[in-house]
C-alpha cells in the first residue's frame, strides 16, 4: 500500500519532499514507509535523500504522566476535600508517584503538609504537565521555557529524527514488476508459466554463511607442531594423564625437593588422592641416593630425601614428567635410540593475566641416541624451527635442574620483525639419565615451549583469555582463517 502510494504520487508530482509529512498524510507508519523506500531505492525506483531532523519525544516517564496524568495531579487528587491522613494517602498513590507528587504538589503551594495530615490548599488544579507532554508527543511547538522545565524533570528527550525526500529514479515506473523467482508445480499445471517474467540470476550475490563446526585455534597450530614432528620421524608419546606424582614430575628429573617450584605457590597439589600408590622400588632407591649423594661423578645435592615428598600427587606442572616416563621405560626395555614428541595440558597456579594462565600446552620434543652432543640440539633446532619459518635463531645460557648445558632460544620472526623467545631447551643430565639405567654414552636433548604462544603470534591474539578458558572469545575461533599454508 505505501509502496503503491509512492510511486503513483511521484507519477503525478515532482517530489515527495518529506517522508514525515508523507506518511503522516497517508495514515502510515513511517517505519513501514521507511522499509518501502529502501526497497525501492534498492532497485533505483526512486532517488532517496537523507534528511534529518532535531525533535523532542517523551521518555518513559514522560510517556506514563501524558497517559495517566502527572504524579503531582495524581497525589492532589488522592486527597479528599476534608484531608486524609499522610499515611492513609500514602496507601492510595504508587511509592515513586508519591515521591515525586508530593514535592511537587507542596512546591506549586497545591496541598498542606503537615506531619501526620495532609489537606488541600485550594479546590481545583489543572494537569499542566500532562498537557505539556500530549502537545509533544503530537508534535506541536510548545513555548522554550516549558521545554526547558520537562527536560529537568527528564520527561523529555531531543532525538534526532530520520526521513527522506525522494524522486523518480532511472528505473521508475508507476507500479514495479513482480518478477518470479520460482518456476512451481502450479506455474506449470495453470499454464502461467507462458507469461511469468523471472528475475535475473544474481550469481555475484553471497550465500549464507556456513554455520558448520569450526576448529579451535589451539587445534589447529596443535596439527601444525604434530605434522612437523612426524615429518621429522619423531614417535608421540602418550600424555593422558594430568595428574602426576611429585616422583615422576621433579624427583626422577633430579629436581630437590626444596626447589621453589615444588612450593603449593607454583604448583597445584591433589587433596583427594593426595598420594600415588606405586612406584618403582629400586629406581626410586638410585633417585634418593643420587639426590642425596651423588654418584657418576655428581656430589648430589647432601640432603635428607623424603619419600613422602616423592609420593604427592599433583597436577603436571610440564610434559617433561611425561619424557621421564618414556625414558626410564626405554631404558627398562632395553636402549634404542628415538625421538619422541607430545603436545599437551601442563597446570601451574599462576596469577592469571593477559599472557599467562593457570594452565596451557606444552609442546616437547626428546632426541635419544649415543654421543650425541649440544651440536646436535642446535642441528635439530634449525630444522624443526625453519619449518615454521624461522630460520634465524640465538641461544642464550639458561639454568634447569634436569638439563645441562642449557639454553633459552630466540627465534627472528620475520613478521614482527624482531627476536621472540620461543622455548626453553637443554641436553638431560646423568644425574638424571643414569639412575634410569640408560647406558653411559646415551645424550638425550630436549626443549619445550608453549603452544598459546605462537598461536598467538601466529593469529595476532594478544590476550590469551581470548584463546582459552572460559572467556573464549568464539568469534575469533570461527573468523579465523580455516588453516594456514606455510607460516609467515
Ligand atoms: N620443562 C621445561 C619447561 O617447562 C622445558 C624443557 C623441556 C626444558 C626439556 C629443557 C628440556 O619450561
Amino acid at each position: 500500500m505505501a509502496e503503491e502510494a509512492v510511486l503513483g504520487f511521484l507519477e503525478k508530482n515532482e517530489e515527495i519532499s518529506d517522508s514525515g509529512q508523507f506518511a503522516a498524510e497517508q495514515g502510515v507508519d513511517h517505519q513501514e514507509l521507511t522499509n518501502v523506500i529502501k526497497s525501492l531505492h534498492g532497485f533505483r525506483l526512486v532517488e532517496a535523500q537523507d534528511i534529518k531532523r532535531e525533535r523532542w519525544a517523551l521518555t518513559n516517564e514522560g510517556k506514563m504522566y501524558a497517559s495517566s496524568g502527572s504524579p503531582e495531579v495524581q497525589v492532589f487528587l488522592a486527597i479528599p476535600p476534608e484531608g486524609i491522613s499522610l499515611e492513609e494517602l500514602q496507601k492510595k498513590v504508587d511509592a515513586s508517584v508519591f515521591k515525586i507528587g508530593r514535592s511537587q504538589a507542596i512546591k506549586n503551594q497545591w496541598v498542606e503538609m503537615g506531619k501526620q495530615f495532609v489537606t488541600r490548599k485550594i479546590l481545583h488544579v489543572e494537569d499542566k504537565v500532562k498537557e505539556l507532554l500530549i502537545l509533544v508527543q503530537d508534535e506541536k511547538v510548545i513555548d522554550p521555557k516549558d521545554i526547558d522545565a520537562l527536560k529537568r524533570r527528564k520527561l523529555i528527550t531531543s532525538q534526532t529524527w530520520k526521513g527522506y525526500s525522494l524522486r523518480k529514479g532511472p528505473c521508475y515506473a508507476p507500479k514495479r514488476k513482480k518478477y518470479a523467482t520460482d518456476l512451481t508445480r502450479e506455474n506449470l499445471q495453470r499454464g502461467e508459466w507462458k507469461d511469468l517474467e523471472f528475475k535475473e540470476y544474481n550469481f555475484l550475490a553471497k550465500g549464507q554463511p556456513v554455520d558448520g563446526g569450526c576448529l579451535h585455534t589451539l587445534l589447529k597450530v596443535r596439527q601444525q607442531f604434530k605434522m612437523i614432528f612426524l615429518q621429522m620421524g619423531f614417535e608421540e608419546m602418550p600424555t593422558n594423564n594430568f595428574v602426576e606424582s611429585s616422583f615422576w614430575n621433579f624427583d626422577a628429573l633430579f629436581q630437590p625437593q626444596q626447589h621453589p617450584a615444588r612450593d603449593s605457590h607454583d604448583t597445584f597439589f591433589l587433596q583427594v588422592p593426595s598420594t600415588t600408590k606405586t612406584l618403582p622400588e629400586d629406581y626410586v632407591e638410585r633417585v634418593k641416593n643420587i639426590h642425596e649423594s651423588g654418584g657418576h661423578g655428581s656430589r648430589g645435592y647432601g640432603y635428607d630425601w623424603k619419600r613422602e615428598e616423592a609420593d604427592k600427587n599433583l597436577l603436571r606442572t610440564h610434559t617433561t614428567a611425561v619424557s621421564s616416563r618414556m625414558l626410564y621405560q626405554l631404558a627398562k626395555d632395553g636402549f634404542a635410540p628415538k625421538k619422541y614428541f607430545s603436545i599437551d595440558r601442563v597446570f601451574r597456579n599462576e596469577a592469571v593475566d593477559r599472557t599467562h594462565l593457570a594452565e596451557f600446552h606444552q609442546i616437547e620434543g626428546l632426541v635419544c641416541g649415543r654421543g650425541l652432543t649440544l651440536g646436535d640440539l642446535i642441528g635439530v633446532f634449525n630444522d624443526f624451527f625453519s619449518r615454521l619459518g624461522m630460520k634465524k635463531l640465538k641461544f642464550k645460557p639458561a639454568y634447569n635442574p634436569y638439563t645441562e648445558p642449557s639454553m633459552e632460544i630466540f627465534g627472528y620472526h620475520e613478521g614482527l620483525k624482531k627476536w621472540v623467545e620461543i622455548g626453553n631447551s637443554g641436553m638431560f643430565r646423568p644425574e638424571m639419565l643414569l639412575p634410569m639405567g640408560l647406558p653411559e654414552d646415551v645424550r638425550v636433548i630436549a626443549w619445550g615451549l608453549s603452544l598459546e604462544r605462537p598461536t598467538m603470534i601466529l593469529y595476532g591474539v594478544d590476550n590469551i583469555r581470548d584463546l582459552f578458558g572460559h572467556k573464549v572469545d568464539l568469534g575469533l575461533i570461527k573468523r579465523n582463517p580455516l588453516c594456514r599454508i606455510g607460516i609467515e
